[in-house]
């Protein structure tokens, strides 16, 4: 915990007045600038989080900023029964960067679980219409907190407080065998995320959406690819399907693609794109002049400054920089372009994020054996090398701990490792 001028009152503030469905707050940030943060004391860090793959320019970036200001000063919201250039705009990008052809077509929201719960309405109609009641998702699977998310999400811990969930939803082992032994003509929809960023950073097996594209396609199910961390250039492509060479009936994007303005969408593919019918979903701010005109803006820096081919080139440079640390503690590195897991050869990655965060350094514990790194995608050589130092920094430190506190076992238990229930976004 950090901020130690008025940690106490913040602390408590925060312990008040916040809702308790999240753990003690780790720090209060009062700015931010590229890939830096600054904390209430005026102390700095390296933010290798980026907001969980939200701040895909980094922090206060004035292509961002300067949207935000001058649609806030000409136009901001009229409501879907009007149409906004901003808005307008913005489908046709996400069309032409997913790829979906004249045939696509866009549903603006405001958050994942919101493109998620459109999505879990297409599989709905498109199953109604040919009576088929069963959607599959993974286990360990994460597409939101909301109750139709909750239903697709694969971890029952988050679920259990919250039963009976929506039904129809079955959840998966992950592997080609399952996916095979598991579909059949009732199926209405595959859900998957490319890469499994709140289960700890797992990539699909591969050959997994080849294989998931063949298999819906001869059931007639929809396959629905869930790319709200992975989307907007994270892991070197502008969407991770794209690397599997496959094109989905649909895709779920937020996060990244607002690069702070909270903003969510469902794109689809072909036929998929003819389901919804007027009246059939909605959202007020959803698709607003502010968020698109911010999010599009976002987008086109992305595109202009060359950063979806920074991501993967910078994504290597990072995993050899870990390798290069040489720490007992770091077994691997998983994962695509910048959304990075670094696996822990012990349950350590509350500690090592702590240790972290008294260096300097922000990073996240996916789980309690996997530090997720998700910076923002203009990092640099400078970014890295700070990383390098900050990161090994944080590995002996908590190495140590780890010979000090139990040196028959060398193991020291997780001090800040997020459980399923409390931390995952
Ligand atoms: C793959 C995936 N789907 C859905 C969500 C939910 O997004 P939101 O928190 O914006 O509702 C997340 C958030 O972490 C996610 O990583």
């Amino acid at each position: 915990m950090t901020g130690s001028l008025d940690q106490q009152t913040w602390q408590d503030a925060a312990g008040r007045d916040l809702v308790r469905s999240f753990g003690p707050r780790m720090a209060l940030f009062a700015r931010g600038s590229g890939a830096y943060l600054w904390d209430a004391d005026g102390r700095r860090y390296l933010d290798f989080l980026a907001g969980i793959a939200v701040n895909s320019l980094g922090h206060a970036h004035p292509a961002f900023v300067e949207a935000i200001a001058e649609q806030a000063a000409t136009l901001a919201h009229v409501s879907n029964y009007f149409a906004t250039q901003p808005q307008l705009d913005l489908a046709a990008r996400l069309k032409r960067l997913a790829g979906t052809g004249d045939s696509g077509r866009v549903y603006f929201g405001n958050s994942g679980a919101e493109a998620n719960e459109a999505a879990f309405k297409l599989a709905r109609l498109h199953g109604n219409d040919t009576g088929r009641t069963r959607i599959l998702t993974l286990e360990n699977a994460f597409h939101g907190r909301t109750m139709g998310t909750l239903a697709l999400t694969g971890k029952p811990a988050m679920q259990e407080s919250f039963l009976p969930m929506v039904p129809g939803v079955e959840h998966i082992p992950l592997s080609i065998e399952a996916l095979e032994a598991a579909m059949d003509d009732r199926v209405a929809a595959l859900f998957l995320e490319p890469i499994q960023g709140e289960a700890g950073v797992i990539p699909l097996p591969d050959g997994y959406l080849r294989a998931a594209r063949e298999l819906t396609h001869r059931h007639g199910a929809l396959l629905i690819v869930d790319e709200i961390q992975t989307g907007a250039g994270r892991t070197g492509a502008w969407f991770a399907f794209q690397h599997a060479g496959i094109t989905p009936d649909a895709i779920t994007v937020a996060k990244g693609i607002g690069g702070g303005f909270p903003i969510g969408a469902l794109i689809t593919f072909g036929a998929a794109s003819e389901l919804f019918y007027p009246g059939s979903h909605g959202s007020t701010f959803g698709g607003n002049a502010l968020g698109t005109a911010v999010a599009g803006a976002v987008l086109a820096e992305i595109e202009r400054a060359g950063h979806v081919r920074n991501a993967e080139l910078r994504g290597r440079q990072v995993c050899e920089a870990v390798a290069g640390i040489g720490s007992p503690l770091v077994e691997g590195t998983r994962g695509r372009g910048l959304l990075i897991g670094v696996a822990l050869a012990h349950p350590v990655a509350g500690a090592v994020v702590a240790a972290a965060q008294q260096h300097g350094l922000i990073i996240n514990a996916a789980s309690d054996r996997t530090i997720r790194l998700a910076p923002a995608l203009i990092i640099g050589d400078t970014e890295i090398e700070e990383f390098t130092r900050l990161f090994a920094a944080a590995l002996a430190t908590a190495s140590e701990a780890l010979l000090l506190d139990q040196p028959t076992t060398q193991e020291v238990p997780a001090r800040d490792a997020p459980s399923d229930r409390r931390e995952s976004q």
